[in-house]
């Protein structure tokens, strides 16, 4: 198994390019399967969790080949709705084929993806919402059978609880429901505007009326395009905390500042200096880090998938931090192996005290999800010695050359076997 030996403590400067995102990328990849027309997508991150979604359109009868650099799907012949549990098991947005699936056949047996490391993760949301368009399902043996005996049928939905995913099936399905179909209380992520971007390309029907509302009108037929997936401003906040973290000097390329200035105004309170321009952040990180209190919470709060990286530039501030993670149960694995490097954080409830003034020692590591596996990167990037860090096909999921973009802003890191 692979393994990252990282030796710190080198103040990281340099520029560094960002790549798609893998969470705009996974529904617009499941979004295709709606059109028999071809797509072309660019910009996706080369990650492992984009291939198993390839593969997955693959099991499903898509026809996807890489063209320079752009994905080329087509679906004129993709006949199959059946998504089997060893594809879904490994990543949960295959639950994101459900909602197309549906809308183009009226049946699917999707397996349930299951818990995961940072919770029980349910799809309840998704199903509920669904049931709203018409759809009966019923759960066998860990499968998801689903069929819309009249077809979709637009109505109006409202949300019980903010979610990313299920927001983002319902748009898919919708597009070519019969009537209208008004969402209520969706996510509002910058992935699911992107989402929503290429629906409207594609010749779909939608609108948003207001935050958090959009309009749906079902339409019967898609163009064929081509489309660029949007910036990973998960990827763009880990490195903008490895500069403040290591006191480094960044420039973080390809990105749109405006999407992240939640992120980047508590960079700012901890004391990085900021710059922005167009399409690119300058950071510069202080000697003197100082201490605050952060919530996770649905855009445009602080995104959950930070919360691991920013974690560990607070053990650096000058004072007591709190995090409060308001998303999942369970995302604070990387605290443990934190405590291990010399963090004194406690956990109380979806509380973590961070104490600040922490110096970290190198040690060997295992890294428990992808954000976490990240975390444990950035913290062993602030200190001397060697550490390793085991488990790490968990980064691989999502973090496109991470070692390659570290190393050119001078980090000591290397993948050994
Ligand atoms: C997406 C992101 C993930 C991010 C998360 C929150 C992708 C591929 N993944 O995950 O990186 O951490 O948003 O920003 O884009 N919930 C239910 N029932 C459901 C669905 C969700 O109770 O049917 C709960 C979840 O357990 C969680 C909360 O709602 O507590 C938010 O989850 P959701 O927004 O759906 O996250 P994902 O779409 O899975």
């Amino acid at each position: 198994m692979q393994k990252l030996e990282v030796f710190g403590a080198n103040k990281l400067k340099g520029e560094i390019n960002i790549s798609g995102s893998k969470n705009a990328s996974l529904p617009i990849l499941a979004a295709t399967l709606l059109t028999n027309k071809k797509v072309y997508l660019n910009n996706l991150p080369k990650v492992k969790d984009i291939e198993t979604m390839i593969s997955l359109l693959r099991s499903l009868g898509s026809k996807t080949k890489f063209n320079k650099k752009n994905l080329i799907v087509d679906n004129s012949k993709q006949n199959k709705n059946f998504a089997s549990y060893n594809l879904v098991k490994t990543m949960r947005a295959g639950i994101l084929v459900l909602g197309p699936l549906l809308a183009k056949f009226g049946r699917a047996k999707v397996s349930l993806p299951g818990g995961c490391a940072i919770g029980t993760r349910p799809v309840d949301l998704h199903l509920k919402a669904l049931s709203k368009l018409g759809v009966k399902y019923k759960i066998i043996q860990g499968y998801i059978h689903a069929t819309a005996p009249k077809g979709l049928i637009g109505t109006k939905i409202t949300f019980s609880k903010i979610s990313v995913g299920a927001t983002e099936n319902l748009i898919i399905a919708a597009t070519l429901a019969k009537g209208t179909t008004i969402l209520k209380n969706c996510a509002i992520e910058p992935e699911i505007k992107d989402l929503t971007n290429f629906l409207i390309k594609l010749g779909c029907n939608l609108k948003w009326l207001s935050n958090r509302t959009i309009r749906i009108k079902g339409v019967k037929n898609i163009h064929e395009i081509k489309y660029s997936v949007m910036f990973d401003r998960i990827e763009a906040g880990t490195y903008l905390v490895a500069a403040a973290a290591t006191e480094g000097n960044l420039r973080i390329k390809k990105v749109i500042p405006e999407i992240i200035k939640t992120e980047i105004n508590i960079l700012k309170r901890i004391g990085a200096k900021i710059i922005l321009k167009k399409n690119q952040i300058h950071i510069y990180g202080n000697k003197t880090i100082r201490n605050t209190n952060i919530k996770t919470a649905p855009y445009p709060g602080f995104p959950t998938d930070l919360q691991a990286q920013i974690m560990v530039l607070l053990c650096k501030a000058n004072r007591k931090s709190l995090i409060k993670e308001d998303i999942f149960e369970n995302r604070f694995m990387h605290v443990s192996e934190l405590n291990r490097m010399g963090a004194k954080i406690l956990i109380k409830g979806n509380k973590a005290l961070i104490e600040g003034n922490i110096k970290f020692t190198a040690a060997e590591l295992m890294a428990t999800d992808l954000r976490a596996s990240v975390s444990l990167i950035l913290a062993a990037l602030t200190t001397r010695g060697k550490s390793i860090i085991n488990r790490i096909y968990h980064l691989d999921r999502g973090y496109e050359n991470i070692e390659k973009k570290l190393k050119r802003v001078g980090a000591k890191i290397r993948r050994i076997n």
